[in-house]
């Protein structure tokens, strides 16, 4: 009776020891950290109305969840963070949602720069940021000066951001350099859209995270997943901890990754 009583325990503690933070933590491998992470951040809407609760309440629980994250990301020597908050496409919803998002943006930002500052973490918003209020603008503004010089986890916030824009933009930029003689249309390769891109001559994300179950791009990041490895969850954004996050970079450093070639 004991005895089974024992190996109940053990067996108990295992399975939450599975469940725990130290589990996967133990299992990471320090040397396959991906660069570059991606995450489109989904399901704050269906996270309030679970609760019936106004949508914003779902978005003002992501954001949340955005200073855990960048947390865990720079404790594991992540060098790039790509968080999608907002998409050229979101606009298309009810006004009085994108405003309440714009606001959180702005409050947010304002509130977590300092310790983000000391953190040693580096800001880059990427979009159309030209687009949007001149509050956001110089909050923004602000924030990428105060965070240029630090060496530390880059972040990057994609706010009224598209894939497709992105590429435009890149394309408008190269057209100009042609245009003023500083480069030759034939020698056009991969890394001239690389660094003409929103963070110039950044890595490609190696691993692209999607919460909230869609199997889908949403036009985010489309030049650089090329050979991005897909990690999705229908965990719910305001859901999404620490815990899932190593489980991602757990899972990916399993993956075996072949670039179109034989391993
Ligand atoms: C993602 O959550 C945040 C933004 C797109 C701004 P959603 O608002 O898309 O949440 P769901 O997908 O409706 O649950
Ligand atoms: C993608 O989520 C954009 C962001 C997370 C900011 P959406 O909710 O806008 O994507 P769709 O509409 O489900 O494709
Ligand atoms: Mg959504």
């Amino acid at each position: 009776m004991v005895n089974v009583f024992k190996r109940l325990t053990k067996s108990l503690r295992l399975i939450s020891l599975k469940k725990s933070e130290d589990f996967f933590l133990k299992q990471i491998n320090d040397e396959k950290i991906p660069v570059h992470v991606a995450i489109i951040m989904d399901g704050n809407g269906r996270w309030a109305k679970a609760r019936r609760l106004p949508r914003i309440a779902g978005h003002r629980a992501g954001t949340k969840v955005v200073h855990q994250i960048v947390e865990v990301a720079a404790e594991l020597d992540v060098k790039y963070l790509t968080l999608y908050a907002f998409s050229v496409e979101n606009w298309q919803r009810p006004k009085s949602e994108v405003s309440a998002l714009m606001g959180l943006f702005d409050k947010m930002l304002a509130k977590e720069i300092k310790e983000l500052h000391e953190s040693n973490v580096k800001f880059i918003a990427i979009g159309r940021l030209n687009e949007l209020s001149q509050r956001l603008q110089k909050t923004i503004e602000k924030a990428m000066r105060l965070t240029e010089k630090n060496t530390g986890l880059i972040l990057n916030i994609a706010i009224n951001y598209s894939g497709r824009v992105e590429i435009i933009d890149c394309v408008k930029q190269i057209a100009k350099k042609v245009d003023r003689k500083e480069l030759e249309p034939d020698k056009i390769n991969e890394e001239t859209i690389i660094n003409n891109l929103y963070v110039p001559g950044a890595p490609d994300p190696e691993l692209l995270i999607r919460t909230g179950g869609e199997r889908r791009v949403s036009n985010f990041l489309l030049w650089q997943i090329a050979y991005s490895e897909f990690w999705i969850t229908p965990v719910l954004w305001p859901d999404f901890k620490k815990i899932n996050f190593l489980k991602a970079i757990y899972e990916f450093q399993l993956r075996e990754r072949r670039f179109g070639g034989l391993q």
